[in-house]
C-alpha cells in the first residue's frame, strides 16, 4: 500500500517510509491511498489470528511479507478484547494488554514494525508522555535489539501506579522524571529533534500517536467488536481526544465491517462538537479533566477523520459529556454491575445519548479502572481491586533519573548514556 501526504498529496511513500518518518513534509499525515474493501462476511468468520493478518496485510505489504505478519501478529496481541454486554449496550474492552490501556495495541505493533524497518543504524525512541503512552511504549520496545527508548515524564504529575508501570523496566528502557510540566517535556523532545545532528546521529523516532503503524493496529478492535456482535445497526462510541481511535474506527467501516455509524465523545474539551454544529474550528484553551487522556483542544488526528467522512459522503454524531455527566455515567454503569472509568464513561453517556430505536449500541473502554481509580473511587464510594499487572509493578524499584527543563543538559544525557552503550 502507498500512503499519501495529506497536506501534500503528491508525496507519496511506502508503509514502511510512513512508519519510519511519522510525518511528512509540512506536518502533514501519511494516509492510505485507497482502504481496501474486504468481504466482511467472512472477515468475521475468521479466527482472530487469521482476522488480525488478513486486515493488516493489504496496509502492510509490500514491505512485510506473510509469514512476517504473521509472525507481528503473533508477537504483538497476545492479550485479548472482548466484548462485555452492560444493560442493552455493549462494552468493548482494550484494556487487556501489559499497560491496561488500548495504547498497547498501537505501541507493540509499531514496535514489530521499527524493528524490521529501522536500518543498521542507532535508533532512540524519545517519547514524553503525560502518563499512560510512555508505559505503552516502554513495554512494547523492552528488549527490543538495538533499539534504546528513552520516556520523559512530568515528576509527581503522574499517578504513583502509572509510574511504577514503566519506570521500573532498566535495560533499554531510560526513563527521565523532569522537574516541570507535561509541556517541558514536550519541549525538550521537541528541541532534541530540531536538533538535525543529534537527530540523525542517535537515530530519533518519536512513535508518537500520528504514525500510520499504530493506527493500522487499532482497526483489528473494531473488527474484534463486529464479530462479537453481530448486528446490522451497530451504532459505536469512541471516547475522543486526539481522534486516533475514531480515524481506525472509520477506517475499519470504510472496509467493510458493519457499523451503521460512529458516535465521537468528547469530554469539554469540545473543539470538534462546536466545529461539526458551526462550521468553524476554534480550539479553545484546555481544560482538565477527570478523562484526562481526553484533555486535547487541538486533535492531530482531525484532517485524516474529515478525509474519511468526506471520501465516504458520512456523517458524525459528535457529543460532549461534562464532569457531572461522566460521573453520573460512572454511577449509571455500576448500577449495570459494570466498573467503567472516566474515558469510557463519557463514551458510554455518549452513546445513550444519541441511539435511536433500533440501533445497538457499543462503547469503547480505553483503559482499566484502576488506571483511574482515584475518579472512579471517588464517583462510587467504594475501593477497587488492584489488578495484578500494578500489584507486580508497585513493588520494584523506581529506575528514573531527574532531570531540570533544561535542553543543554537534555542533550548531555542523551549523548552521554549513549556513549556508554556503545
Ligand atoms: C484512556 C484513553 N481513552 C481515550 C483516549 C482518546 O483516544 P484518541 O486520542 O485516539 O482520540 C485516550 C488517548 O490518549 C486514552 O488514553
Amino acid at each position: 500500500m502507498e500512503y499519501f501526504n495529506l497536506k501534500r498529496p503528491e508525496e507519496r511513500v511506502s508503509f514502511a517510509e510512513a512508519a519510519r518518518r511519522g510525518l511528512g513534509s509540512d506536518q502533514g499525515l501519511f494516509h492510505p491511498m485507497a482502504i481496501p474493501r474486504l468481504d466482511a462476511s467472512a472477515v468475521l468468520d475468521m479466527s482472530r489470528f487469521d482476522r488480525y493478518r488478513t486486515l493488516l496485510e493489504p496496509f502492510v505489504a509490500p514491505d512485510f511479507s506473510g509469514t512476517t505478519i504473521d509472525e507481528m501478529v503473533a508477537a504483538a496481541f497476545t492479550f485479548d478484547s472482548p466484548t462485555v454486554p452492560v444493560g442493552d449496550a455493549y462494552a468493548l474492552e482494550l484494556f487487556h494488554g501489559p499497560t491496561l490501556a488500548f495504547k498497547d495495541y498501537g505501541a507493540r505493533f509499531m514496535a514489530q514494525c521499527l524493528a524490521r524497518i529501522r536500518g543498521d543504524g542507532p535508533m532512540t525512541i524519545l517519547t514524553a508522555t503525560s502518563g499512560d503512552t510512555g508505559a505503552a511504549v516502554a513495554h512494547a520496545f523492552k528488549d527490543a535489539p538495538g533499539i534504546r527508548v528513552v520516556v520523559l515524564y512530568p515528576q509527581g504529575r503522574i499517578s504513583h501506579a502509572q509510574e511504577q508501570l514503566f519506570c521500573t523496566l532498566g535495560g533499554n528502557i531510560e526513563t527521565l522524571a523532569v522537574h516541570g510540566s507535561f509541556d517541558d517535556c514536550q519541549a525538550l523532545v521537541k528541541t532534541a529533534f530540531d536538533n538535525q545532528a543529534l537527530s540523525s546521529r542517535l537515530g530519533l523516532n518519536s512513535a508518537n500517536s500520528i504514525n500510520v503503524s499504530r493506527l493500522v493496529a487499532q482497526i483489528l478492535y473494531f473488527w474484534d467488536l463486529c464479530a462479537a456482535v453481530r448486528t446490522e445497526n451497530l451504532v459505536v462510541s469512541v471516547p475522543s481526544g486526539n481522534f486516533g481511535d475514531l480515524t481506525a474506527g472509520l477506517m475499519a467501516k470504510s472496509m467493510g465491517a458493519p457499523i451503521a455509524r460512529f458516535v465521537a465523545a468528547t469530554n469539554v474539551n469540545d473543539t470538534v462538537p462546536r466545529y461539526l454544529q458551526t462550521g468553524t474550528w476554534e480550539p479553545r484553551p484546555t481544560v482538565s479533566t477527570a478523562s484526562n487522556a481526553m484533555d486535547v483542544s487541538r486533535p492531530n488526528n482531525w484532517p485524516r477523520v474529515e478525509y474519511l467522512l468526506s471520501d465516504n459522503g458520512w456523517t458524525l454524531d459528535a457529543r460532549v459529556v461534562d464532569e457531572a455527566d461522566t460521573v453520573a455515567a460512572i454511577r449509571s454503569l455500576d448500577a449495570l454491575g459494570y466498573t467503567g472509568e472516566p474515558h469510557c464513561a463519557v463514551a458510554y453517556k455518549a452513546l445513550r445519548r444519541s441511539l435511536r430505536p433500533g440501533e445497538t449500541g457499543a462503547f469503547l473502554c480505553t483503559a482499566h479502572p484502576a488506571k483511574f481509580a482515584e475518579s472512579v473511587e471517588s464517583a462510587l464510594g467504594r475501593k477497587l481491586p488492584v489488578p495484578a499487572a500494578i500489584a507486580e509493578a508497585l513493588g520494584k524499584k523506581n529506575l528514573s533519573a531527574e532531570m531540570e527543563p533544561d535542553a543543554r543538559a537534555f542533550k548531555e544525557y542523551l549523548l552521554s548514556s549513549w556513549k556508554r552503550e556503545k
